[in-house]
């Protein structure tokens, strides 16, 4: 193939502006050196730089999906020549195949994988207490969310970073969350049905279908994968009791990375079961209540006491267990950290279930009705609408 049929195009749907010029290039053993007009120096693998080459041969123009394998050229692959172009763009001559690659400075800058740019791109939870959230909580009126992509897009960052975010004045309309969980994207179906009616139910299978007192939780930590959002739409709420009380999850599990170390390390590395179930279904999962990353960074708590299984884990870890588990709880009862909220018909309020611990005061029925209609949207499907939104915003 040569230069001038070489195919130019980013194998992506995402614009990348070039905010960046590359100066220069220098030629290493295994890897190639990039000084950019701000100065920051980018280190660049053969290995990495011929998988990521972005021609027609490589990949399939229509898909923009990767055809070429990085096991078919040799691991020592070199550049025989390596320049940057009048258009900025880098351009590789390989000592194998007579392959010849070409990189947009734009995608090439963002990206670099340096200590400092892959800390720049790191994603940071905006933990909250309920002085925080109380001042910060995200909100934003129904028809804004439903009627401009800008409104849906400042809205669905915060509820990416803030873990939480309510919109008000949504109709009374029964099944009108359906409406604005769409505006993100497909619903998570479960044994709850599609939407799932928080109402006392003389036939429940849940205790979030009695009249009873809910402690904090998260739904279906019963599941391999835990709902990320979920959605709860009040359409009445004029029972006494019944009010809601949210903990942010991540907030907990730093304080106690802080202060109580060791029952941090056992939340984080002995696992729970959870059992649901019921006539026709049986879910059980066994996972850590705290669950970090290859970084340690918390990414899930999973939690709900009324649907614990029995601990199943060898007997030296048992009380160190319980001990971890009974700290966390008691940290989550501290009221410095519970956003306490009485939902009103009208109110829909979103959080990410698997970071978000959500519970409700016992309610009186005889002072009045309650009913809450809910549904899921998992946590990928609101990064994936994120990004969408943002590529017209770039
Ligand atoms: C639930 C739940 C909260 C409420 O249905 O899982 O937690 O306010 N409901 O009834
Ligand atoms: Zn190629
Ligand atoms: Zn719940």
């Amino acid at each position: 193939m040569t230069l001038a049929d070489a195919h130019t195009e980013i194998a992506s749907f995402t614009p990348y502006p070039i905010k960046q010029i590359p100066l220069n290039v220098q030629l290493g053993n295994e890897s190639l050196l990039i000084t950019w007009d701000n100065g920051h120096e980018s280190e660049y693998h053969y290995l990495w730089l011929r998988d990521n080459c972005h021609c027609s041969e490589c990949i399939a123009t229509l898909t923009r999906e990767q055809v070429f394998e990085i096991c078919d050229v040799p691991e020592t692959i070199k550049p025989q020549e390596a320049y940057l172009s009048d258009d900025n763009r880098l351009v590789i001559k390989w000592d194998h195949a007579d392959h010849i690659s070409q990189y947009h400075p734009g995608w090439l800058f963002s990206h670099c994988y340096s200590d400092s740019a892959l800390k720049a791109k790191q994603w940071h939870a905006k933990v909250w207490d309920k002085e925080t959230i109380h001042q910060e909580l995200p909100t934003n009126t129904c028809v804004n969310i439903m009627q401009s992509d800008q409104h849906l897009l400042t809205w669905l960052k915060d509820l990416r970073d803030y873990g939480i975010a309510l919109i008000k004045s949504v109709e009374r309309e029964p099944n009108t969350l359906i409406k604005v969980a769409n505006r993100i994207s497909f619903i998570r179906e479960t044994n709850f049905g599609t939407i799932f009616n928080v109402q006392a139910k003389a036939d429940a299978n849940s205790t979030a279908y009695t009249d009873l007192r809910l402690p904090l939780h998260t739904d279906l930590p019963t599941r391999e994968l835990q709902p990320g959002l979920q959605f709860l739409h009040c359409l009445v709420n004029d029972a006494a009791g019944g009010e809601s009380i949210l903990v942010d999850g991540f907030k907990i599990a730093e304080h106690m990375r802080e202060h109580y170390p060791e029952e941090f390390e056992s939340l984080s590395s002995i696992p729970m079961a959870f059992y649901n179930k019921d006539k026709h279904s049986d879910y059980r999962f066994r996972g850590t209540a705290i669950v970090l990353d290859e970084k340690k960074q918390v990414i899930e708590v999973r939690l709900a006491n009324f649907l614990r299984g029995p601990i199943d884990v060898p007997g030296h870890q048992t009380i160190a267990l319980y001990k971890a588990y009974s700290c966390f709880i008691r940290l989550t009862r501290e009221e410095r950290f519970q956003f306490f909220h009485r939902l009103n018909s009208g109110d829909l309020i979103v959080f990410d279930n698997r970071r978000v611990l959500h519970a409700r005061n016992a309610f009186d029925l005889k002072t009045g009705s309650r009913h809450l209609q809910g549904c899921y949207v998992d946590r990928d499907e609101l990064l994936s609408r994120i990004r969408v939104l943002e590529r017209d915003a770039l």
